[in-house]
């Protein structure tokens, strides 16, 4: 089929190189002329394991291509893609401009009998679909075409291969002839199909969203109980996890979540349910909990080293989670400016985010030292925190860690490691909800 994707983001460039894979022809469409350029030359904007190959071989295969118009894009393509930001306001709703403006720019190409599925990607609150139609209609009082929701699930670090074989698409449309054209665009992915209607599927990706939140605010309330009473968190996770009711996925305690989607949606979903009439309070918990979970875990840093001011501070990760270069609302990056404000000498690393964390101004090298490895960050560290849960943590050579440090002291913000091979190397080690780390 033919497709066309407006916005190469995160979701809109994994979503069209992977429709570009099963074989359907894709145009991804951006108004970052830069962005557009990179993506001609072959460079690729964002880290993502397995995407710098799939855009490539595409490209190749003649499958993929990129343009800045809208109208190119619209007019080559029986489906057309929304993968536009929406970002939060200051008041959690969610800034629909850039969708609006999409809907009028489509709007302005769709020519007379040109019938067109415009489908929305991005995360928006319930009724969006709606509002879109409304647009589209307003600006073009002849147009054909229908709007169905697509809410899409993949996270960031394993976008791929959860797009690739995702555990469900759920398709929102008012239109038979729309769901059938759905149904052939992933038809090769193999995945259940879940059609609704317009509202619903809208709905389900926020209420998703908040439920994942939810466990995790869950697990790091359990984690404070298990702190206070010498229980092991993650033993109680095992535990409770293995009752496929739950399930022992997002039951992973640590400095809570971040990032660019479940920060906003669960502000977004309150809002919504605000705006409704029905408020949604146990969210609000939700967000405490978490916002919570960075301030408990600096506490539990300055009990041990007194005062945070001229401390030698190693941090270990500054992506909001690992396999990804993204640290826009990463917790370890609030965690690196709250000690470098406090005065702490914080020396950084992270295997993929450091780049980024300085050209968008998130850190400050002048303040923070960005290291080459993990090991020349630990150099006299009085003590390592690790903030993110990269893989090659694990694997260090904790001899050499220890020899490198002032004191060798521990604090795992993602229970990375265990407490008994940390307290076999001669560290003294805490984590978060561990009764053997402290
Ligand atoms: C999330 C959802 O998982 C995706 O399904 C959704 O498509 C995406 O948002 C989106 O709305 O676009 P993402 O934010 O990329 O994906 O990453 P996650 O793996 O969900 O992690 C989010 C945060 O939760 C990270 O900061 C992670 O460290 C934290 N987390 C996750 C925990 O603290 N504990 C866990 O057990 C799991």
């Amino acid at each position: 089929m033919d497709l066309c994707i407006i916005g190469s983001g995160y979701v809109g460039l994994v979503s069209g190189a992977c429709f570009a894979e099963v074989g359907h022809h894709v145009v991804c469409v951006d108004n970052d002329q830069r962005k557009v350029d990179m993506l001609q030359a072959g460079q690729i904007p964002i880290y993502e394991p397995g995407l710098e190959e799939l855009v490539h071989r595409n490209v190749a295969a003649r499958r993929l291509r990129f343009t800045n118009s809208i109208e190119d894009g619209v007019d080559h393509s029986q489906i057309v893609f929304i993968a536009v930001p929406t970002p939060p306001q200051v008041d959690g709703s969610v800034d629909l401009t850039y969708i609006e403006r999409v809907a009028r720019e489509i709007a302005g190409v769709l020519k007379p009998g040109q019938y067109r599925v415009v489908v929305d990607k991005s995360t928006v609150p319930v009724k969006t679909g709606e509002k879109v139609a409304d647009t589209i209609k307003r600006y073009n009082k002849g147009a054909e075409f229908d709007v169905v929701s697509n809410p899409e699930f993949l996270r960031e670090g394993c976008a791929v291969p959860d797009l690739m074989s995702p555990d469900r698409i759920v398709i929102g449309s008012a239109s038979d002839r729309a769901t059938d054209l759905m149904k052939r665009v992933y038809e090769p992915f193999q995945a259940p199909i879940l059609v609704t209607d317009v509202n619903s599927a809208e709905l389900i990706k926020h209420a998703a969203n908040s439920f994942l939140s939810l466990k995790i605010s869950y697990i790091n309330a359990v984690a404070a109980i298990c702190e206070a009473s010498g229980a092991d968190v993650e033993m109680v996770a095992d535990g409770i996890g293995m009752d496929k009711r739950i399930g022992r996925n997002f039951l992973n305690a640590g400095l809570g979540y971040g990032g660019s989607c479940f920060p906003k949606d669960v502000k977004a979903f309150i809002a919504i349910s605000k705006q409704l009439g029905t408020p949604f309070k146990l969210l609000e918990e939700v967000e405490r909990i978490n916002g919570s979970m960075l301030t408990r875990f600096i506490e539990k840093v300055r009990e041990k080293l007194w005062v945070l001011k001229d401390k030698n501070i190693a941090v270990w990760g500054m992506t909001f989670k690992p396999d990804t270069d993204d640290v826009r609302n990463s917790v370890a990056i609030d965690l690196i400016n709250h000690l470098a404000g406090a005065g702490a000498h914080v020396t950084a690393y992270d295997p993929k985010g450091a780049e980024k964390a300085v050209e968008w101004k998130l850190i400050d090298p002048a303040k923070v030292k960005i290291c080459a490895t993990p090991l020349e960050a630990c150099k006299d560290a009085e003590c390592l925190i690790l903030a993110t849960e990269w893989k090659e943590f694990a694997n260090q050579d904790f001899d050499a860690v220890k020899a490198a440090m002032h004191t060798p002291l521990i604090f795992d913000g993602r229970n990375l490691f265990s407490p008994e091979t940390m307290r076999d190397f001669g560290f003294t080690y805490y984590a978060v909800g561990r009764a053997g780390a402290k």
